[in-house]
């Protein structure tokens, strides 16, 4: 072979060489020393921008649960609201609460932080060589990653009663539907939608009504939600509720129907009346003397002494003699 050829060959490689090192991320970055969040929110913008959005940010500042705890002075309310990281303690195991960076509640590092380096993921092709070093923990796509704190009102518990088509794999199925990421990466939205959202609140149930030859009914069914509804925080109410059009054509006060609710620990003359999962129930309604018309409506409250006005109202419907 002629000098020059070994040459241009030797070149050509060098070529390919540094194309491949332009083109393709650096392997084997150095590896991050993991200190705080605060860390993973700029080479993971789009999963940041959905969490900073989300009750899991706020929650050390939410100023109802400031409200609740007499400002964390009730030192136990601090463990699930500014947690360690949960890969730290075993399954069912109960979270500790973390020593800094408080305000960013339910941190990046609260879910995914490895107690051996590194962060947890389900996803076995993860690039492990990533400058967060994943690593594969099969828990992070399970129930039993949400239950550490959210198996305190047994949502975790309604949800393994709820039929199987309604269950999803796991919490994921419904809290973190499918996204994609920068790259073409499919990812999973971390916005954690559900009591604060509209949309998502009318997703969990369907109202029926109608007045027929039996008499007014109206039932809900809940056919969305893979728990009970309402679920999880004991504070939340919804009301079925009804009113009706007399002869002169008014309308009477909205009177409740039916509220569907866990209630607190020390509500002992309240027995507990949430909507299990895939269930439906049905309430006959006692019309007032002469009315032909009727309304029935769907309120959900965040807190069950809010007023009408302050509830969202789901779904209404009008019903004709
Ligand atoms: C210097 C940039 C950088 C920082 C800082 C960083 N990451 Fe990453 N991370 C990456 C890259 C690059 C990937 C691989 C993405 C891909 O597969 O395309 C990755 C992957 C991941 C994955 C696995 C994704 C999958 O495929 O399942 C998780 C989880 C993750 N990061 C979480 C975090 C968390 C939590 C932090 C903060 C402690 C963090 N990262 C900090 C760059 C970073
Ligand atoms: C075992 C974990 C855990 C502990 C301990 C805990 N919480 Fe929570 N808290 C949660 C979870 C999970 C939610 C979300 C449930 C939901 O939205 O229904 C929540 C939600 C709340 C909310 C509703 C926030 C909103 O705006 O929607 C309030 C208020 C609250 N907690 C107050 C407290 C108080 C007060 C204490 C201490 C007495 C406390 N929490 C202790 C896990 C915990
Ligand atoms: C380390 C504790 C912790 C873990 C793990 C956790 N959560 Fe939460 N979650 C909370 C707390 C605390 C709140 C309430 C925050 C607030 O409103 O103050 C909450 C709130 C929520 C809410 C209600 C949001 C709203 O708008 O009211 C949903 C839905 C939720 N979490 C789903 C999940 C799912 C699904 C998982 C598992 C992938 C999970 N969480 C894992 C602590 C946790
Ligand atoms: C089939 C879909 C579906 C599945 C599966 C599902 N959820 Fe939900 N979840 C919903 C809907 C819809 C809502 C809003 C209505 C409600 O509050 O019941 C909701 C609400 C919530 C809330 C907010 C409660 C509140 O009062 O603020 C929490 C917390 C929650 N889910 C946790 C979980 C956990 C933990 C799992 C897994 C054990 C799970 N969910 C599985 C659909 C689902
Ligand atoms: C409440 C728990 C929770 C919090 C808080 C949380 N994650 Fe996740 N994250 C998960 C779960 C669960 C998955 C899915 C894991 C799997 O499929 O194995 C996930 C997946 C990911 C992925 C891969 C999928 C995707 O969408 O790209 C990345 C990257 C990631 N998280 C980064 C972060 C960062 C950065 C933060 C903070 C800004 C954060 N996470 C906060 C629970 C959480």
């Amino acid at each position: 072979m002629r000098l020059g050829t070994i040459l241009s060959f030797v070149f050509a490689l060098a070529g390919i060489a540094v194309l491949v090192k332009i083109v393709l991320p650096p392997t084997n970055a150095e590896p991050l020393r993991i200190l705080s969040s605060a860390q993973c929110l700029d080479c993971h913008a789009g999963v940041a921008e959905e969490w900073q959005a989300s009750h899991h940010k706020f929650a050390y500042e939410n100023p109802e649960v400031r409200k609740l705890s007499n400002d964390f002075a009730n030192q136990e309310c601090i463990a699930c609201h500014a947690p360690r990281p949960v890969l730290n303690f075993e399954p069912g195991e109960r979270v500790l609460a973390r020593q800094s960076e408080r305000g960013l509640g339910v941190d990046c590092l609260a879910c995914h932080a490895h107690p051996e380096g590194g962060v947890g993921t389900s996803n076995p092709n993860a690039k492990s060589d990533a400058p967060c070093r994943p690593r594969k923990v099969e828990r992070m796509a399970s129930v039993e990653h949400c239950a550490s704190c959210h198996n305190q009102h047994k949502t975790v518990e309604q949800w393994r009663a709820a039929p199987e088509e309604l269950k999803g794999d796991n919490c994921l199925h419904c809290h973190m539907p499918e996204t994609w990421r920068e790259g073409g990466r499919k990812g999973r939205d971390h916005s954690f939608k559900a009591s604060h959202d509209l949309p998502s609140l009318q997703s969990a149930v369907t109202m029926n009504a109608a007045w027929d030859q039996n008499g007014a009914w109206v039932s809900l069914s809940n056919q969305g939600a893979g728990h009970n509804f309402p679920t999880d925080e004991r504070s939340r109410a919804a009301d079925l509720q009804v009113r009706w059009k007399d002869a002169q054509g008014e309308w009477s006060l909205w009177e409740r129907v039916h509220r569907f609710r866990d209630p607190y620990r020390d509500e002992t003359d309240l027995t507990n009346t949430q909507l299990p999962s895939g269930e439906t129930q049905r309430f006959e309604l006692t019309a007032t003397d002469g009315a032909e018309e009727a309304e029935v409506r769907l309120l959900y409250r965040l807190n069950p002494y809010l007023e009408d006005a302050l509830a969202s109202e789901l779904f209404r419907m009008s019903l004709r003699k």
